[in-house]
């Protein structure tokens, strides 16, 4: 197994130490949640009794290959606790997610969540947020056009995300934008202005949302808690 895998492995250990028995839990996307819904995964299969809302069709197929139950988020209601990666994380512990694409139902499963747990490497943390200059945003195909143009307006220089040549298409059937920014002095302001233009579905920018940051750092997890 690779140096990376191990440290995740370590890391989501530690964040299965959160879950409560008899839970509902939100599943997050990408390596680090990967690594979290293995060990959930061989947990249910020891045993425990959770239920999970999956972040995407990604999570949802690896959960139900591991045996976790699934609820889809109306059913649920209120989830107890969501683990999740993310791309960048400040001091205050604003994100930024979403570089793997699933950042618009990741923001309602965390919203609809008690506690936000990420999980991250060190090399996630910056210090002021924006700083590794990549802002994605949601677009409805119908009004890209538009988006790039007032995201441009806005200073956010768009480029739309491709996998491979081909335009990538979310879980939700649209579009990714992925804005170049310089690190961002007043997230909530940005978000506002970015939300305020039609066809933009949610950004990347989770401001004020995570309860708890697991930071993996050589071989320890430190943890980060909201003031
Ligand atoms: C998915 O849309 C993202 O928000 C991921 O949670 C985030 O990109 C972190 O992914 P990794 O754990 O793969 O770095």
């Amino acid at each position: 197994m690779s140096g990376e895998a191990d440290a995740l492995e370590g890391i989501a250990g530690r964040a299965l130490e959160l879950v409560g028995e008899d839970t509902i839990v939100g599943l997050g996307t990408g390596r680090a949640a990967t690594a979290f819904v293995r060990a959930l995964g061989a947990a249910v299969a020891a045993g425990m009794r959770v239920r999970g809302v999956p972040t995407s069709d990604t999570t949802a197929a690896l959960a139900r290959e591991l045996g976790i139950e699934l609820l889809t988020l109306a059913e649920a209601g209120r989830i107890d606790a969501t683990f999740d990666g993310a791309d960048e994380v400040s001091p205050a512990l604003d994100l930024i997610k979403g570089y793997g694409g699933a950042l618009v139902r990741e923001k309602i499963v965390a919203a609809s969540s008690e506690r936000l747990v990420i999980l991250v490497g060190d090399e996630k943390i910056v210090s002021s947020i924006g700083q590794r200059g990549k802002l994605p945003v949601e677009v409805v195909p119908f009004g890209m056009a538009l988006c790039e143009r007032e995201l441009a307006a806005l200073g956010c220089t768009p480029t739309l995300r491709a996998t491979d040549g081909e335009t990538y298409v979310t879980d939700n059937q649209n579009f990714i934008l992925d804005c170049a920014v310089e690190p961002i002095g007043d997230p909530v302001g940005l978000e506002r202005r970015i939300l305020a233009i039609p066809g933009v579905l949610g950004t990347g920018l989770f401001v004020g949302m995570a309860d708890v940051v697991l930071v993996q750092e050589g071989d320890q997890v430190r943890a980060m808690e909201r003031a």
